[in-house]
This record gives C-alpha cells, structure tokens and sequence, in this order.
C-alpha cells in the first residue's frame, strides 16, 4: 500500500508543477499569469512567450500525465489499482496545484498525457478531432472542449467502465475550465491562433 500512496502523492505534486509559470519567470522574466488569458498552460505560454517556450511548456505538461502512468504500469504495486487513476491525479494536480494556490491550469495537456500512456489509438483520434477543429475555427479552447466531448463519446464507445469514469472527470474539468473561453466566444473576444 505503501507504493501506492507514494505514487498518488508524487502523481499530484508532479501534476502540480506549474512549468508555463517556472519557464516564464526564468527565461523571459514574465508572470504568464498577467498575460493574454492569464491561463498558467501551454496555450498561453505560446501566445505570450512565443513557439519555442509553448513547446517546451506543452512537452513537459503532457509528460506530467504520462509519467504516472507509466510509473504505475512498471513499478509493482501492493495492491491492484487501475493504473489511469494516476494520470488523473496528476491532472487534477495540475489543475488544482497545492504551489499556485490550488489555482492552475485547464487539465487538457495533462489529461492527454495520462491519454497516450493508456491508450495510444485514443490519444491519436483525440488530436486528429482537435487538429481539425483547431484548423476549422482557429480556437484552441473549442478544440480542447470538442476533444474532451469527443474523449467522453470514445470512452462509451469503448465501454471500458474506467475509461468512462475518468472520460466523464476529465470532460466536467475541462468544461467548467473553458467556462471564461465559451463566454469570450460567444462575444466574439476570444483570441484566435493565426498560424494554421
Ligand atoms: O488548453 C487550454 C486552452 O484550451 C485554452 O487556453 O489560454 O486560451 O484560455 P487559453
């Protein structure tokens, strides 16, 4: 049992890490809080702090929901636990981190992090979805919310029950999340990438 606790608590306090935020205040002297959505994620390291930032910040969050999960696949365990669990939890670290006064990120780079180390084929129709609607609209935050209905849809599809249980967390997280980014486009204020 031991194994386990350890692996949750290190699965959240990886998820926790707020690498949009450590990237910003170390190489460029910028709170990515104070800027464009003031979202600590990968989109807006990109807006804010340009290509090479966003993708370093993007590889490292979706590593934050790979690596438990991976973890929890090769290292024994005590007891049998289902081994996405722990891609939730470092989902939910990194939308609720203990360091940011449990107010982080948007759960999208994580949760498919957690997504391609349990089922790669999943993962590739999720980006496939939310490429073609990125291309589509030029919203990155109604690609995230179509990839999370669609993540949702799959899990059914599926019919594998904990896929289902995280399927419907991850899309109610997502959502709620995109809350402020739903507003901004209906108003017709939320940004658009310029570059597909
Ligand atoms: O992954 C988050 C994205 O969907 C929206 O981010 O910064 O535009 O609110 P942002």
């Amino acid at each position: 049992m031991t194994t386990v606790i350890l692996l949750v608590i290190g699965s959240y306090l990886l998820g926790a890490v707020p690498f949009s935020l450590i990237v910003g205040k170390l190489f460029y002297k910028i709170d990515i809080r104070e800027h464009g959505s003031g979202n600590v994620g990968s989109t807006n390291t990109f807006r804010v702090l340009g290509m090479k930032a966003g993708s370093v910040v993007l590889v490292l969050d979706i590593l934050k929901g790979v690596i438990p999960v991976l973890a929890a696949t090769y290292i024994p365990l005590e007891v049998n636990v289902p081994v996405l669990l722990f891609g939730l939890v470092s989902t939910l670290g990194h939308v609720f981190p203990v360091f940011l006064k449990f107010k982080g990120g948007k759960a999208v780079a994580t949760s498919s992090g957690a997504v391609l180390a349990y089922n790669p084929i999943v993962f590739i129709i999720l980006v496939s979805l939310f490429l073609l609607t990125l291309k589509i609209s030029k919203y990155v935050s109604l690609s995230s919310i179509v990839a999370a209905i669609s993540f949702l849809i799959i899990s059914l599809i599926l019919w594998d029950p904990l896929l289902i249980i995280v399927a419907v967390i991850i899309s109610i997280v997502i959502i709620v999340r995109h809350i402020s980014n739903i507003k901004r486009i209906i108003d017709g204020t939320e940004s658009k990438i310029t570059f597909m």
